[in-house]
């Protein structure tokens, strides 16, 4: 008898034990599972610096933004993602869109990221800055050459100029802009006059900045931080970043961020936005680890040191354009680029 109760004891503990550890076991809640359109190697010290100061183990599924975004629409409600992590603004705008975000209310994320470079509605978070802007040879562009987007349509730049192709998330987002800041019909003009100088179209920005270096084409456009990375090793690589229109009646240089959402269907959850938090402080440190504000991009948080890389490229008007404009104005920017015959 007494054998039979000890039984029942023992089964009835098990059972309760079972279903307390259920719905941990659901939300694995050691892990956060990471969508990147990041690259794994600027990224691992970072998140290893994470998991140990966290213990939460972050598990990463790469690829492109656009990949990233069909892959969490097929997959809906069963996706594994708990964050999405863009390097393009237009690509969490239009997650946001798409209903694969959540809102995320955080007072650490509104204190560490200014307004503008945060969802409004808080389905995703700048945490690092760059710029595409003109990058020129030293060697064979005077200084004041071009100063401005417009400028590249210059026929002087004929057989001179290197761009990334159309189908690069890059491009668009930078069609986008001028759409959002000139208009349709004028920024067709500026990206045809770029076709008309035919341009050879790299896909890789490190590669187009080498290719300025080699004499293979004098001016081009990459985003900033290829060229501080290149020249933290070689001070006296022969390629000068140019801030793009900053003239007294010019908007800027064309900004775009890298940053995170947390997915709609997040298990982990509270793993997702505690990274953020993290990416959004501790993380924002400039160092040689590839941590955003790091990796020669400029740190989204405005305690953060900024590289002095960087800082050397001086004081710089950014376009004020809201990012959401470049989810919004993504379609358009495609088509545009199609129209005028941008190489793929
Ligand atoms: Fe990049």
């Amino acid at each position: 008898m007494r054998k039979i109760q000890m039984l029942l004891l023992v089964t009835a503990l098990l059972m309760l034990l079972a279903v307390a550890s259920a719905p941990a076991l659901a939300q694995n809640a050691g892990v956060v599972n990471v969508y990147s359109a990041r690259h794994y190697g600027a990224m691992e010290a970072t998140f290893a610096k994470f998991t140990e100061e966290t213990g939460i183990e972050v598990r990463l599924s790469q690829g492109t933004v656009q990949a990233l975004l069909q892959r969490l629409e097929a997959e809906g409600t069963q996706t594994p993602a708990d964050v999405f992590f863009s390097i393009d603004a237009g690509g969490l705008d239009l997650a946001a869109e798409k209903g694969l975000l959540q809102s995320v209310e955080s007072a650490v994320l509104t204190e560490a990221i200014p307004e503008d470079l945060r969802d409004p509605d808080g389905y995703w978070f700048a945490l690092s800055q760059r710029f595409r802007t003109l990058m020129v040879s030293t060697e064979r562009v005077e200084v004041g050459a071009v100063t401005n987007y417009a400028g590249l349509a210059d026929p002087q730049w004929k057989g001179r100029l290197c761009l990334r192709p159309a189908t690069h998330i890059y491009t668009i987002s930078l069609t986008a802009s001028l759409i959002a800041e000139y208009g349709e019909t004028d920024a067709e003009a500026i990206v045809a006059g770029w076709v008309a100088n035919e341009p050879e179209y790299i896909d890789s920005d490190s590669r187009i900045l080498e290719t300025i270096a080699a004499g293979g084409c004098d001016v081009a456009l990459t985003n900033s931080y290829y060229l501080g990375r290149i020249l933290s090793e070689q001070p006296d690589f022969p390629v000068a970043l140019v801030w793009a229109n900053q003239g007294e009646a010019e908007s800027g240089v064309h900004r775009n961020i890298s940053g995170m959402g947390v997915t709609a269907a997040a298990l982990n959850r509270d793993n997702a936005i505690q990274l953020i938090e993290w990416m959004a402080t501790t993380g924002q440190a400039a160092d040689e680890t590839g941590i955003p504000g790091g990796n020669f991009e400029f740190p989204v948080n405005p305690t953060a040191e900024v590289n002095p890389v960087i800082a050397a490229w001086g004081e710089f008007t950014i376009d004020p354009l809201p990012l959401t404009e470049y989810g919004d104005q993504q379609e358009a920017a495609v088509a545009l680029l199609e129209r005028v015959g941008y190489g793929f």
